[in-house]
């Protein structure tokens, strides 16, 4: 997921090309299926969680524009639409809205939160703002235990987020549940098969809210859930081979899970017409090459060329401390390099991207999908049209949870499968200040140490990302009988579910204290480390 918000560089862009854009139509051929449900998407951050949610379900979600004819969902032919909460008050002017004509569809329609209140304010209701805000924690009455609320007791804990509510629905709805401060916190349409409800399904807060959704989406709009991955491989397989024909594909290899399962999709499909390009910045973890040497040319005997740029990277970064602008550097260098080993390829006509469904929502690459948000998906792979290939994104309908369990569906080790994600800029982004040779080799080092820990210590799954950070600061300490003055190592360790908002991880004092004693006793020139405790936000989870 794109979690940074980058500076405008021209090297990585990511606009909806007309490429992209097709694509976003030809892709869902590797969907394979007549079953699915669309999101709405009325600005919620929850957005994407509805639409994984869905998918938990085994059934395909989509999330589209809030603004999408009714007419474009009658050609899409969902089996049903959910509403998404969102950040407005409807009664604004110029609050997102829906076509009211997508209630005439009799298509079931679930409304949470902003996305209940649309429904209700297009079907006769009123919405005002709530006299008591609700952020938190509700105890909910159910009224009715069929359809979207079987399986639920009488009370239950729901998440409730809204200023604004229902504050009176039009006669021919039924109140379904509510709390102390919300009387309609479900409703449902008596003779269309429209639900909605104030709390939130979605959020692990509303500890039944899977349920609601299950009934939803199995029971009230009949998918039968069988939408699985390796349906997904096949039909992606297809998809490949019939786009590729005997043309010759490129793909970037990173080490990173992404890229490494497009290689093998590609691999799986495409076999000897698959080369593979691994640029070594010089900003790798310690034995990365090694290993994605190993995987690629061993085991999947791929035609794998390496490009060792550490070199141009560092001349490039020689004398350069402002982050953003490292970040600039690294990308232009990137796809020079890229570009100057793809041109050897003498046949290749496609580039493969690891491009995953949030990318393509939030660079507004999906005719159908929301508009663009103001990330840039920071990739350093956004390589530019020029370069004359025609592009091909096989993951890019899935979410990353989804690619990982793609991956071990493949063969790729779960080693591979379950490594934290590592950014493009690599451990630039991780030297503070000027980045040198001397200073990487120190990092490394430290990095490898932290990592092997948690490893050993049983808790690399259990935690999003760890990692050391060489602090561009000296600091007195004593060594036997000397006086030292040398570097700084941080700790960071961060447990998230979505990289947009993380915890530090509280672990174990015995062992920070083991890493803590190992990077000073193994890596030269580092006298002190410190664990970093914040909390992302606000501070973000690399440092630079
Ligand atoms: P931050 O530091 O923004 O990081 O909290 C969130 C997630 O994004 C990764 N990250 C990047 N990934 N290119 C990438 O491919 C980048 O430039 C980049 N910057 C941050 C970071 O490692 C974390 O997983």
């Amino acid at each position: 997921m794109s979690n940074r918000e980058t500076t405008a560089d021209p090297s990585l862009d990511t606009s909806p090309s007309s490429a992209t854009a097709t694509q976003a139509d030809d892709a869902q051929g590797a969907v394979l299926t007549d079953q699915r449900i669309l999101v709405l998407d009325f600005g919620s951050q929850y957005a994407q969680l509805i639409a994984r949610r869905v998918r938990e379900q085994h059934v395909y979600c989509q999330i589209v524009r809030h603004d999408i004819t009714a007419e474009r969902i009658a050609e899409l032919a969902p089996r049903g639409v959910i509403l998404s909460g969102g950040p407005n008050s409807v009664y604004e002017e110029g609050a997102p809205q829906i076509d009211p004509a997508i209630f005439d569809l009799n298509i079931p329609v679930l409304g949470i939160c902003y996305g209940m209140q649309v429904a209700c304010q297009a079907l006769g209701g009123k919405v005002d703002n709530t006299p008591s805000r609700e952020f938190g924690r509700a105890m909910c009455e159910f009224l009715d235990h069929d359809s979207i609320f079987r399986g639920m007791k009488d009370s239950e804990q729901v998440w409730m987020s809204h200023g604004d509510q229902v504050s009176q629905i039009a006669d021919d709805f039924t109140v379904m549940a509510r709390t102390s401060t919300c009387p309609y916190a479900a409703i449902r349409h008596n003779t269309r098969p429209v639900y909605a409800m104030q709390f939130h399904p979605e959020v692990t807060h509303t500890p039944h809210g899977g349920q609601i959704l299950h009934n939803f989406v199995r029971e009230v709009c009949g998918c039968d859930g069988t939408w699985r991955l390796g349906d997904f491989a096949d039909a992606a397989v297809e998809q490949i081979r019939k786009q590729v024909g005997d043309k010759r594909v490129i793909c970037g290899l990173s080490g990173g899970v992404d890229s490494s399962v497009v290689a093998a999709l590609l691999y799986k499909a495409i076999g000897s017409q698959l080369s593979c390009i691994l640029v070594d910045n010089g900003m790798l973890r310690k034995n990365e090459q090694k290993i994605v040497i190993e995987e690629f040319s061993n085991h999947f005997k791929t035609d794998l060329h390496v490009v060792d740029a550490e070199d141009q990277f560092l001349s490039d970064l020689a004398g350069v401390e402002e982050p953003q602008e490292k970040r600039r550097r690294i990308g232009y260098a990137f796809i020079e390099c890229f570009k100057s080993e793809a041109t050897k390829i003498e046949d290749a006509h496609f580039l493969a991207q690891g491009t995953l469904y949030p990318d393509v929502i939030e660079s507004g690459a999906d005719k159908d999908g929301p508009a663009a948000t103001i990330k840039l998906h920071h990739n350093v792979g956004g390589l530019p049209e020029e370069l004359g290939f025609e592009l091909i994104e096989p993951l890019r309908d899935l979410f990353k949870d989804e690619v990982r369990r793609l991956g071990l569906e493949l063969g790729l080790p779960e080693q591979l499968v379950w490594r934290h994600p590592f950014p493009g800029p690599g451990l630039a982004v991780r030297c503070l200040g000027e980045v040198t040779r001397e200073k990487l080799v120190v990092l490394r080092e430290a990095d490898a140490i932290v990592v092997e820990e948690i490893e050993n210590a049983g808790l690399y799954r259990e935690t999003s990302q760890a990692f050391a950070v060489l602090l561009p600061v000296q600091s007195v300490g004593v060594m036997g009988d000397a006086r030292t003055y040398d570097n700084a190592v941080a700790v960071r360790c961060v447990n998230t579910d979505d990289f947009m908002t993380a915890d530090w991880s509280h672990l174990p004092y015995d062992l920070l204290a083991r890493i803590s004693t190992r990077i000073i006793n193994e890596v030269k020139g580092v006298n002190r480390v410190c664990y970093d405790i914040s909390s992302k936000p606000p501070a973000t989870i690399e440092w630079e």
